[in-house]
């Protein structure tokens, strides 16, 4: 079974055992309906037997992933145990059908102790839907309490106890509620954010004296190399697409932007200027390994530019690939409306192939874009030619993409070269959101057609004069290139690594003071998770929990990290290190990140939607603070 299938068989399980124990319950309290013992029996009997369901499914997800399993072994089984035997051992009697307390009185401590096992398997569904990983000591005392509460509210009213009594004891249970809401509502907004301790006025409270300011991590003004310099200018620009449609857009001047194509041993100048986007802009050069200062996050690493503002940014173009670069400033808005564009790295002596064609895969409304254009189109390369097309997806969600009319290799996954690629016939790619593959290929005279799932309108024909491309039939069934297997393996993993933990999952929370259904890691949003601290040199591993029902791309910033298994099977393919990587519903990735690249960097999910509701972390280096403000940071 899937593990997203064993989660929500587990939950059902767990509401539907807490359903029996409230109907036992029911049935004892109610005046002797008829077949009452029947009817407590087979719910008493139901509810033991849902509780070894629980079991089995908390054991088969421990054997998974700790994270999935903790709140349900750690607290849900042993109260509900506990709670179950209480209950039974006060039920017996009713059980056993012998006359109970004086005639006319529903057998009070019996009843009582089946609401008991009720509060406690309902306990078990709360710790798994609104406490999930981590469960802390403080949750579990707080729903002991609860439970231990119904018990006696439950007792006060079956007794029956004073009036005095029943109220003393209902209203212990909603303060407890109250106190525990307001708790979290206040951790909330009062607490400062995990980048806080990294915030140069708090530098000198910390253990490491914090020595280095982001502001300071930025590309060398002596860095040598051949100058390139770019101009950018963000702003509101109504865009007809080649449908004729119009597009209400934000944009660097086109849409998508322009590529900027560079070549390594030159040292890239960008000047963002900001003509009339009120939200501010950022660049921000996802997957290019940039100097933490230039890395475009407004509140962690720049202020954001406003409206006749500039900023400038330089790196050395020395990492040759796939890239792109978009707003980070109120980023999901920001890249949806057209502020993104492609950035080419190309190896100083040019790449092999012949034609080099650049796809960014985008939606603005309804309609996908492949390229600049939301139609089918051709893009004219002689028979025989090689051709590099580098495919981007620049969307929230995963894109599958097909290239139909030939074999291909993938010669590269997120800007790094894969060892040993070997042909893919017929078979489909999955872009997670923000990821980039590059696809090489000899052009057959028939030429080749490049599609997404995500549209028939939009299609890429890549072919000499006379074929038809775009006639090519495409087989959407075909399956997807396991990315884990494809190439030859040849890398050295490091024996010892520090290890991290980060579980994805989607809680009721407070966010900003208001409260959402968020996405949380590690049961926190923005900016309440805690970061990854690391010092410059060090290894870690990374474990990337999904108990969610959403796919998280998650991106890491200023680092590749090295695919080492997925769903505990071992990757065996190339090499794969990667900047974002698709993290679906119920899965389990192990990566490993080598801390070489000081600064603060943010770690978040690239559906932006998902970030700018809470799943949003930092990875942050020892004795680096920062001068901006983290509060402006935006998803
Ligand atoms: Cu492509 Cu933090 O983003
Ligand atoms: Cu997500």
């Amino acid at each position: 079974m899937s593990t997203s299938a064993l989660l929500l068989v587990d939950l059902l399980t767990a509401v539907a055992c807490a359903a029996a124990w409230a109907g036992a319950a029911v049935v004892l309290i109610l005046p002797a309906a008829p077949r009452q013992r029947f009817l407590l029996r087979l719910s008493v009997s139901g509810a033991l037997l849902l509780f070894v369901g629980q079991c089995l499914t908390a054991g088969a997800l421990a054997a998974r992933a700790w994270p999935l399993a903790e709140e349900k072994v750690d607290y849900a089984l042993p109260v509900q145990l506990l709670t179950a035997c209480i209950a039974i051992a006060l039920a017996v009697p009713a059980l056993r059908g012998r006359p109970l307390g004086a005639p006319a009185r529903p057998p009070a401590l019996a009843g009582s102790a089946l609401v008991l096992a009720a509060a406690g398997a309902i306990s078990g569904v709360i710790a798994r839907v609104l406490v999930g990983y981590p469960f802390t000591a403080l949750a579990a005392l707080v729903l002991t309490a609860l439970v231990l509460l119904a018990g006696v509210v439950a007792y006060c009213f079956a007794a029956p106890r004073s009036t005095r009594e029943r109220t003393g004891a209902a209203a212990l249970i909603a303060l407890v509620a109250v106190v525990s809401v307001g708790y979290a509502w206040l951790d909330d907004v009062a607490r400062p954010g995990a980048l806080a301790a990294h915030a140069h006025a708090a530098s000198s409270s910390t253990a490491v004296p914090a020595a280095v300011s982001v502001a300071d991590l930025r590309t060398p003004t002596d860095a040598s190399g051949t100058l390139r310099r770019f101009e950018l200018t963000a702003r509101h620009q109504t865009v007809t697409a080649a449908s004729g449609a119009t597009v209400d857009a934000w944009t660097f001047g086109s849409l998508p932007g322009p590529e900027l194509r560079v070549t390594v041993g030159e040292v890239v100048e960008v000047t963002l200027h900001n003509s009339d986007i009120a939200e501010g802009v950022t660049i921000h050069w996802h997957g290019y390994d940039v100097p933490n200062g230039e890395d475009g996050v407004a509140g962690a690493t720049q202020d954001a530019v406003m409206p006749g503002e500039s900023f400038e940014y330089r790196f050395v173009a020395d990492e040759p690939g796939t890239y792109w670069y978009h707003t980070h400033q109120s980023a999901a808005d920001g890249i949806r409306r057209g502020l993104y564009g492609s950035l080419i790295v190309l190896p100083a002596e040019g790449v092999p192939e012949t034609a080099d064609l650049t796809v960014p895969v985008h939606t603005f409304g309804g309609a996908e874009w492949l390229g600049d254009s939301d139609v089918a189109r051709i893009e004219a390369v002689a028979a025989g030619e090689t051709v590099r097309l580098r495919l981007i997806n620049t969307d929230q969600l995963p894109r599958t993409l097909r290239l139909t009319g030939t074999d291909f290799l993938l010669a590269a996954v997120d800007g790094r070269d894969l060892l040993g690629p070997t042909p893919v016939h017929d078979e489909a790619i999955r872009v997670p959101a923000g990821g980039r593959v590059d696809l090489t290929f000899t052009l057959p005279p028939g030429g080749a057609l490049l599609s997404a799932d995500a549209t028939t309108g939009a299609a890429v024909g890549i072919g000499p004069a006379g074929s038809s491309p775009l006639q090519l039939a495409v087989d959407r069934g075909a399956p997807e290139v396991d990315l884990l297997s494809y190439g030859e393996r040849s890398v050295d993993v490091p024996t010892s690594m520090r290890d991290e933990v980060m579980v994805l999952d989607q809680l009721p929370r407070f966010l900003g003071g208001i409260p959402a259904n968020a996405y949380t890691v590690n049961g926190s949003v923005f900016p309440h998770i805690d970061s990854i601290e690391v010092s410059e040199g060090e290894i870690v591993r990374l474990t990337v929990v999904n108990r969610g029902r959403d796919t998280h791309p998650m991106h890491i910033h200023g680092h590749h990290v090295l695919v080492l298994s997925r769903d505990g099977v071992a990757a065996t393919g190339a090499a794969l290190w990667l900047d974002t990587f698709d993290v679906q519903p119920g899965e389990v990735w192990q990566v490993m990140l080598i801390a070489d690249n000081p600064g603060i960097w943010m770690d978040h999910c690239h559906n932006l939607d998902h970030a700018s509701e809470g799943m949003m972390m930092a990875l942050t280096y020892r004795g680096v603070f920062t001068p901006y403000d983290h509060e402006h940071i935006t998803g």
